[in-house]
């Protein structure tokens, strides 16, 4: 066991106040919070009650104070279009506080919610930062989900105040944003006063004034303007994440907590100092880009990169290697998938040998599973630590990692390493016990759960007492299922609800179904996900139809794959729709999801003592047969 690294952990645990108190030195406050943590009204804890500070400030108002202010803190490189750009902090403040004028312009105020639905462009960095500025609450919107889901979002932030692009390119297509958003404006009921598009070069598209403003028109008469002081337990943003049935859940983040929590994981898990080049290969819209292409290295006042492009494809294989040599990056986090991307395309590393990494120091992996094959795969290629660390959306930074700035740990394959400093992590059995090292179990973490992560869901204090702290009393519930060993790492080996991960994309299989029961051919269906080479995992949805339906069914499947994508999105992959006779159910009615989903990965499965009809089984083995999903 490693003596610093243990140190410093069960400081965090035995004397989470004075640890926190401590780490919170290092960041700027208009007013240096006295009371670290309120617990009077469990699950609902505070951080940092009475302190005051401001995101942006810290993000980067505080490097300019410091005479740091003519260092590149953003990197633009878009292969896709072909375009780089590189600001300094003092340039992205005045960029910022131009664009946070313009807002203020537009109405908008301290509290008020901003959509952000744009590509990965400096804008939409420029857009969530001048939000922090004012103390507006921004929800970024990932471009790849359809107009429903931004409709959704709208109805339950009830945003003021939407930014947009005219568009977002993707390998071989353009994504015509506008479109997109005339449709969820029309979809939603709340009604969204303003909208402001960044118009592309080139891709210019018509806008209905006043209503609808170009970027550039709304910064001609804006002024600078300073950051706000803002309560330490205010919101900084909401991010939607699927739950698990097809309302997102609005996550939200407080600011004092996530800038503290963020700021000391670059050294502290990432090992990044203020010298050092960070690039985060993932979209601002999850949650690993907000905290990691954006907030997190900008409190560190290191250099971020911003990255327009796929793993394969803008324009090949190399184009990891070639962003990390050109600016010498120090580590990359990405999504194991990318890795396996890259390893499809090029398993023998030949675009790799074209380039110098003699920069690179480690490669961080996080958002579903890290298949050992991957890890090592990758080890071989680039001789450097290949980590794989976990956290969820909920929590904004890694609940368990290899901390490599305090110590670095041995790698166990298969695990995500152990509990990072803050989180007492724990395995309860169904029977509601503690497990033993290596027992399988719920993982829950010990309540109160570190700064940054999230105190409470946006307007749904109920649902995130009932969905997350209810089950097991005073853990939280992280709806993952893994062991722990007598070391104390943790494995995470599935989840415990219906979501699923594609391509480190996190979706509910719940909310397409909702999509497929809306097909009026349809009478039942159950969406589950199967292993998938690349993505990790795939939707595949069976569907039933009701009696007397004349339409063939392989016209039936095609409409029920296109509704998903119109509906959740393309980045729901959801490509195969199989009609069945019967879904199995157990005598109660409940379908048997989980044994369709091992008979589809061809895993060992026990008959459910409680099948209405076991025939159903094989029939669906049939019909998986017939689709190519299994192999006869
Ligand atoms: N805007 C609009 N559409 C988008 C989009 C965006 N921001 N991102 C993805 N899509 C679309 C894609 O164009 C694709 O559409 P298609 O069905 O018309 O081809 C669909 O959504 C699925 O996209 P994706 O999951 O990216 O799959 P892919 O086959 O195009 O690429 C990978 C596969 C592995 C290269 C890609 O998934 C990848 O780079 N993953 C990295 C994962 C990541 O960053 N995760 C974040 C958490 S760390
Ligand atoms: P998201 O909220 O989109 O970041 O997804 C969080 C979920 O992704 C977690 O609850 C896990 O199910 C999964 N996940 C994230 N990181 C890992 C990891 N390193 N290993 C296994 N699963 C992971």
């Amino acid at each position: 066991m490693n003596n610093n690294f243990k140190k410093i952990y069960e400081n965090s645990i035995d004397e989470p106040e004075n640890f926190w108190r401590e780490v919170a030195d290092d960041i700027f406050w208009f007013k240096k919070p006295n009371k670290i943590l309120n617990k009077s009204k469990p699950p609902f804890y505070k951080w940092f009650e009475d302190g005051v500070t401001n995101t942006c400030y810290n993000a980067l108002d505080i490097h300019i104070d410091q005479g740091r202010g003519d260092k590149i803190c953003l990197i633009y490189d878009s292969p896709i279009t072909g375009n780089k750009k590189q600001f300094t902090y003092k340039e992205l403040r005045d960029k910022v506080s131009k664009f946070a004028g313009a807002l203020i312009n537009q109405g908008i105020k301290k509290g008020d919610r901003a959509i952000i639905y744009m590509p990965m462009i400096p804008e939409a960095v420029v857009a969530m930062l001048a939000c922090g500025r004012i103390g507006a609450i921004h929800s970024v919107v990932f471009g790849g989900f359809a107009s429903n889901e931004l409709a959704s979002r709208i109805d339950d932030s009830k945003a003021k105040i939407l930014i947009t692009a005219s568009c977002g390119f993707e390998p071989g297509k353009t994504v015509e944003y506008k479109p997109l958003v005339d449709e969820a404006l029309k979809l939603a009921s709340h009604k969204i006063e303003k909208v402001i598009l960044f118009q592309r070069s080139g891709h210019e598209v018509k806008l209905n004034a006043p209503k609808e403003l170009s970027w550039d028109e709304v910064l001609s008469n804006a002024q600078n303007v300073d950051c706000v002081e803002m309560n330490s337990n205010e919101f900084a943003y909401i991010l939607y994440t699927s739950g698990t049935t097809g309302i997102p859940k609005g996550i939200v983040r407080d600011i004092g907590g996530h800038i503290v929590a963020l700021k000391w994981t670059m050294k502290n898990i990432y090992n990044i100092d203020t010298d050092d080049i960070w690039w985060s290969a993932s979209d601002i819209g999850w949650i690993v880009g907000h905290s990691y292409i954006v907030y997190a290295p900008l409190f560190k006042g290191c250099t971020t990169i911003l990255f327009e492009g796929k793993p394969v494809g803008t324009p090949d294989a190399g184009v990891f290697w070639k962003i990390i040599s050109d600016y010498k990056v120090k580590s990359l986090f990405t999504a194991p998938t990318a890795f396996r991307a890259i390893k499809k395309e090029d398993p023998e590393g030949k675009f790799f040998s074209k380039y110098d990494l003699s920069s690179f120091k480690s490669l961080f992996l996080a958002g579903e599973r890290a298949d050992p094959d991957t890890i090592k795969w990758a080890e071989k290629l680039l001789k450097v630590p290949v980590i794989d660390h976990w956290w969820q959306t909920e929590t904004s930074w890694a609940i368990s990692s290899n901390c490599t700035g305090i110590e670095m740990m041995k790698t166990k394959y298969g695990s995500a390493c152990k509990a990072v400093p803050g989180y007492d992590v724990k395995i309860i059995k169904p029977d509601q016990t503690l497990a033993k090292p290596n027992e399988m179990g719920d993982i829950v973490v010990k309540l109160p759960l570190p700064p940054g992560t999230f105190p409470t869901l946006w307007n749904a204090d109920k649902r995130y007492e009932e969905t997350y702290m209810s089950n097991y009393k005073g853990y939280y519930q992280t709806y993952d299922a893994g062991h722990i060993d007598e070391d104390g790492y943790i494995s995470i080996m599935s989840r415990t609800d219906d979501i699923i991960n594609v391509a480190g994309h996190r979706l509910s299989t719940g909310a397409i179904e909702e999509v497929l029961s809306e097909h009026q051919s349809v009478a039942e269906c159950a969406v589950i996900g199967i292993a998938d080479k690349l993505k990790g995992q795939l939707p595949i949805g069976l569907i039933t139809l009701k009696a007397g339906v004349d339409k063939d069914n392989e016209t039936i499947a095609k409409e029920c794959v296109q509704m998903v994508r119109d509906k959740v999105g393309p980045v729901a992959a959801f490509k195969i729709a199989i009609v069945v006779k019967r879904l199995p159910k157990t005598r109660s009615g409940k379908i048997l999801r989980g044994t369709v989903r091992k008979i589809a990965d061809s895993e060992p499965y026990k008959m459910p003592a409680t099948i209405d009809d076991p025939a159903i089984l094989t029939e669906i083995k049939e019909d998986l047969i017939k689709n190519n999903i299994l192999k006869d």
